[in-house]
């Protein structure tokens, strides 16, 4: 059994004579640290960056996943000051940089906007947690990194079709390059909302507010009912969506707009704070229905035990942008800390698998239901850390407020092979090397689902 810090022990005893009467589940007790603490032990099991003969910060099929595994050890390391992790986070995050880009060669032939977005959304949140910049291999700082992503992203920005929006894949041969998608754009929009929050430069938020009002032209975005689908095709010029609801396509917006509530004045502040609102409530009626308990749930694939590797994390990430969501937009903290709460509570008692704390995937059955994996102790540890919000509620900072992130503003601008729009750079045996990994591999698959089954 793992032994959680002493810094750690001494909170969790304090919070747990606090709460003396909160819910049991077998030996996890969700109001204190010890829930994080296990099933962050848990998911760092499956972590072997550190070992010899293994590629820090590397998972060969499913790149992107490091991203998700390395926001759930900065949420973790905020929220309860255990610093364990805190080596193996630095050195895994800046060996995958590339060139201060998150486009590292063994992967980029093949990588999605979304795949590249995630990593620069954790460079972001180290910045904005304070998490000190790395000194080893290129030195990059965090917020260099979430520049780099910025830049190259945008100069991906496409016209031919849709008056604008960002592609899913940046790729010609990925099957998702005609498409464009709720979580590549939402995703930009969230990074350069906080960018802008950040660094205070109108640059980033010019294009948070381009990106929305381009997903809000767009089927993607609704500002009336608050819809969120998940994709649209180039080929009939984005007049059609596939509506899939997933919980994270929700989430991502709902950040982006709630960082811009945050940071801008008067009536734009208005604007944002309805849409911030309306999507909220979108996210918590879908996800965390009163007639599930409240408790968060992957709807499309939950109920019939079909999600996949991606799908188990979407509610975790939305778990955690929940609780910055209360921190930034605090007239949400007393909509969202309850639901917080009954999530993690079930979380706890689906998580006594294998006589180990082992977690499953159906939170809401409050069993476990016999699911393991990465994905599921990610997503569980990302919901035990989102419920410390009652007790730590330190907001992340900005570079007036803190903040010491070094700045690049070119970052990632000489990168030549992270763009698409000059494809010469790319080799054939990149492309035959790229399709066969792209079997195992692409992400948004669920977006290419959501438009088999919604499309048609
Ligand atoms: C818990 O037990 C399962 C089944 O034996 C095993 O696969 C898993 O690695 C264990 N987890 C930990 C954290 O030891
Ligand atoms: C890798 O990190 C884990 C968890 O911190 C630790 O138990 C293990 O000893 C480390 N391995 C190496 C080779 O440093
Ligand atoms: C790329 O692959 C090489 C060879 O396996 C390895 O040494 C290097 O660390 C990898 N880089 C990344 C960023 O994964
Ligand atoms: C920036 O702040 C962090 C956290 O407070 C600190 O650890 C780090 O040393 C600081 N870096 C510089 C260059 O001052
Ligand atoms: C919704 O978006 C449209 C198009 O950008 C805009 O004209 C309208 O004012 C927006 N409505 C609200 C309530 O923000
Ligand atoms: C909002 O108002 C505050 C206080 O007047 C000011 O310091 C800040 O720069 C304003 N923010 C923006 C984005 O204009
Ligand atoms: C969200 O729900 C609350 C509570 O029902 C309601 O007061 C608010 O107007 C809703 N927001 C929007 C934008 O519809
Ligand atoms: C922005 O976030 C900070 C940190 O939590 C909070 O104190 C402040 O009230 C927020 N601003 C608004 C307008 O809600
Ligand atoms: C590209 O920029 C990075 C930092 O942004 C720098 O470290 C690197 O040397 C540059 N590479 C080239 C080829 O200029």
């Amino acid at each position: 059994m793992h032994v959680p810090g002493v810094w750690s022990l001494w909170k969790g005893l304090l919070l747990t004579l606090l709460l003396s009467n909160s819910v049991n589940a077998i030996d996890i007790d969700v109001t204190d640290e010890d829930a994080a603490s296990t099933s962050v032990y848990a998911m760092m099991t499956y972590y072997k960056g550190n070992e010899t003969g293994h590629i820090p910060g590397a998972f060969a099929s499913k790149w992107w996943e490091g991203a998700a595994l390395f926001l759930a050890l900065l949420h973790y390391w905020h929220f309860t000051g255990d610093t364990t992790y805190n080596e193996q986070l630095s050195v895994g995050m800046e060996w995958q940089a590339g060139d201060c880009d998150y486009m590292p060669s063994n992967y980029s032939s093949y990588l999605g906007n979304d795949d590249q977005m995630f990593w620069g959304l954790a460079a972001m949140t180290a910045a904005e947690l304070q998490f000190a910049d790395s000194t080893v291999g290129e030195g990059y700082s965090w917020l260099a990194l979430a520049q780099g992503v910025f830049n190259t992203q945008v100069a991906r920005w496409d016209t031919t079709k849709c008056g604008g929006g960002m592609r899913w894949q940046i790729w010609s041969w990925e099957s998702g390059y005609t498409m464009k998608n709720a979580i590549s754009n939402g995703g930009l929009f969230q990074l350069s909302a906080r960018l802008y929050r950040y660094t205070g430069s109108e640059t980033y938020g010019k294009w948070a507010r381009k990106i929305w009002d381009w997903s809000v032209s767009s089927p993607l975005l609704s500002n009336s009912t608050w819809n969120v689908a998940d994709s649209t095709e180039m080929s009939d010029d984005c007049t059609t969506q596939g509506n899939t609801q997933w919980s994270y396509n929700y989430g991502t917006y709902l950040m982006g707009a709630t960082y811009m509530y945050n940071y801008t004045n008067g009536t734009e502040q208005a604007t944002w704070k309805t849409a911030v609102s309306g999507l909220l409530n979108q996210t918590l009626d879908k996800f965390a229905p009163n007639s599930n308990g409240g408790i968060l749930e992957e709807i499309v694939c939950e109920p019939s035990e079909v999600c996949n590797n991606n799908e188990i994390l979407f509610k975790g990430l939305v778990s955690g942008w929940l609780s910055f969501t209360a921190l930034l937009a605090p007239f949400t903290f007393d909509t969202i800390l309850p639901k917080l709460q009954t999530s993690a509570q079930a979380a706890a008692k689906s998580c006594t698998g294998h006589d180990n704390n082992t977690c499953g995937v159906r939170w809401y059955k409050s069993v476990y239901d016999g699911w393991i994996g990465m994905e599921e102790q990610i997503s569980a540890t990302n919901i035990f850390v989102a419920n410390l919000i009652n007790f730590e509620t330190s907001a992340p900072v900005t570079s007036t407020t803190g903040g010491n992130s070094t700045s690049n503003p070119t970052a990632g601008t000489n990168d030549t092979d992270s763009s698409t729009n000059t494809l010469s750079t790319i080799t054939t045996a990149d492309k035959a090397g790229a399709g066969i990994v792209a079997v195992l591999f692409v992400f948004g698959w669920v977006g290419l689902m959501g438009w088999t089954v919604m499309g048609g």
